[in-house]
């Protein structure tokens, strides 16, 4: 094989799923009148598109950035966008011209009430959780992870980790906080028989899910529950725990990490995988997939991350690693250690009270 021509195609796979998520935006776009409300207005902020269209400003942040990702809004430093003259003609002027292709996005992937849910979001400002999505999206995210999680967590990750492989191999107590399908407790409850895992998910549809899957892999040593993060137990409990990929979709991370402060033992073991993103505009341009990122975050991360009234909604790029080390330290964590194990999309954090 050759490992050229192999990383080629994937980008360009994936390129195909950015547009996927793209033509949702712009669909939204469409929908909600923002390109014709942009067209003539030069460069805007959140604020001003929100003063013209009376819709929530975060939610056109997270939406004009994805635009902008996408080069079909001209911006420079991720806080005042414009459309062009030629960007109007194809997005926004429906009745004069011929360019005009922003129609053909009518009815792109996600469910019309989906859609409709998306845009009242827009609205209200207070967005979907996982389970409003419909069972289809625990199923579509442990299709999107269960590769790095089934290959890379047990033979790479977890010994990467200081003394977290010989524990787990003694017997170990751990939690997947926000487990989603289960992937991540099934790969380490079969290769670690002597530990007990426990799941926890206020997604109904994903414990469903992973109650399935465990039974289906015939594991006894692990238990599901249906509840967020706070609700895990009050004293110090867990030699390891884990929150994959799910930290920035919670309303409340800050209520969620201490919570994990409580229930780990004082030797314990707290693995944090995020998404790779820097606190800059320009910092996150490094990532070729960025509108994908602000495009998933509108209409999945964020959205979840403030389907609760005063959610934090910091959003698929919003937990970059200086932040995740302050939120960990100021709930008691001492140590905090940023792991590159080479997943393009992920970063890791060992972390010990
Ligand atoms: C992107 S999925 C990741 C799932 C799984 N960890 C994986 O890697 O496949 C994010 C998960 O976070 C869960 N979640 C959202 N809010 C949560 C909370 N407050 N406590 C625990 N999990 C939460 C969602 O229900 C969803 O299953």
């Amino acid at each position: 094989m050759d490992p050229d021509k192999l990383a080629a195609l994937s980008l360009r796979v994936w390129s195909y799923k950015q547009g996927e998520v793209v033509a949702l935006m712009v669909h939204l776009g469409d929908q909600l009148g923002l390109y014709k409300a942009m067209a003539g207005e030069g460069p805007l902020d959140a604020m001003q598109l929100a003063q013209l269209t009376g819709l929530d400003a975060r939610w056109l942040l997270e939406w004009l950035r994805c635009q902008g990702a996408a080069g079909l809004l001209e911006t420079e430093d991720g806080e005042m966008f414009e459309l062009t003259e030629e960007g109007a003609e194809v997005l926004a002027n429906e009745t004069g011209s011929t360019w005009f292709a922003a129609g053909a996005f009518q009815g792109v992937v996600a469910a019309p009430d989906t859609i409709r849910r998306l845009m009242e979001a827009f609205r209200t400002g207070q967005g979907l959780s996982y389970d409003q999505l419909g069972p289809s999206a625990a199923h579509g995210v442990e299709r999107l992870t269960a590769p790095w999680t089934k290959l890379v967590l047990v033979p790479e990750v977890l010994p990467g980790l200081r003394g977290v492989e010989e524990r787990l191999e003694q017997g170990a107590r751990v939690a997947d906080v926000g487990c989603g399908a289960g992937v991540a407790l099934i790969a380490m409850a079969s290769a670690y028989p002597r530990s007990t895992f426990e799941g926890f998910d206020p997604s109904m549809h994903a414990v469903d899910l992973a109650r399935q899957k465990v039974k289906e892999a015939g594991l006894a040593n692990v238990e599901l529950h249906c509840c967020p993060a706070a609700a895990l137990p009050a004293d110090a409990t867990y030699d390891l725990i884990l929150t994959l990929d799910c930290l920035h979709d919670m309303p409340q991370p800050g209520e969620a990490i201490r919570a994990i402060r409580r229930s780990i033992k004082p030797d314990g073991t707290w693995l944090i995988k995020d998404i790779r993103s820097a606190p800059t505009w320009q910092g996150n341009l490094r990532n070729p997939m960025l509108a994908l990122m602000y495009g998933t975050s509108v209409a999945t991360c964020m959205s979840s991350a403030l389907s609760e009234p005063d959610g934090a909604g910091l959003g698929t790029l919003g937990l970059h690693p200086e932040l995740a080390e302050q939120m960990c330290r100021d709930a008691g964590f001492s140590y905090f250690v940023v792991h590159d194990f080479h997943d393009p999309a992920n970063l890791y954090y060992e972390v010990r009270p």
